[in-house]
């Protein structure tokens, strides 16, 4: 896994859109993501090390997204754009990659610059509710992953717009990194 600030060249998502400007993973941290990494060759298996991560947080439901064409049908395109338009949740999202590739962009603030992490297979990724970000697949348009959540699995989103911006999730996370100095 690793993180730079995105370019904004318009061109295809899919793309790295790497600006050359590198991002350090402990910045992202301090902004609330947690970020790990459990190869799937793990000696003795990934799945009691995804398990017991799982159990400490409280995670007692996942589900396997498969974000494939084969795996949506007619409704690839139409996810994969609601992916990349900017959200937030009012809970944490955490990711498991099994395989296939993508990028997350979060936005920083105040500056309003896209930060985009690179996620390989065994990357474990939590962006934490209230961030606004975005995700896309890349070039090998493929990805399977383990979603948790605690409690029933349900997926929901808000738009970035101004009542989000005023919601009590989105204040939260604002206030939880207000002593987190700007790019650092
Ligand atoms: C999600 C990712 C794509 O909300 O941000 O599932
Ligand atoms: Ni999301």
């Amino acid at each position: 896994m690793h993180a730079y600030y995105y370019d904004n060249v318009s061109a295809d998502q899919r793309l790295p859109h790497d600006s050359g400007q590198p991002v350090e993973l402990d910045y992202l941290r301090k902004l609330g993501l947690a970020l790990t990494s459990v190869p799937l060759d793990t000696e003795g298996g990934w799945e009691p090390l995804v398990d017991k991560i799982a159990n400490e947080h409280g995670w007692d439901n996942r589900d396997t997204m498969d974000v494939t064409k084969e795996g949506l049908g007619d409704q690839f395109e139409q996810m994969l754009d609601k992916f990349f338009a900017e959200h937030m949740h009012n809970d944490a999202e955490v990711r498991y990659i099994l395989s296939g590739s993508g990028y997350w962009d979060i936005r920083e603030y105040p500056t309003d610059l896209w930060i985009r992490i690179r996620v390989l297979p065994g990357d474990f990724i939590i962006i934490p509710a209230g961030i606004y970000h975005r995700f896309t697949l890349d070039e090998l348009n493929q990805v399977k992953a383990l979603r948790f959540t605690t409690g029933e699995l349900q997926y929901s989103s808000t738009a970035r717009g101004s009542e989000t911006d005023a919601s009590p999730f989105r204040y939260r996370y604002l206030d939880s990194v207000k002593e987190v100095p700007v790019g650092a």
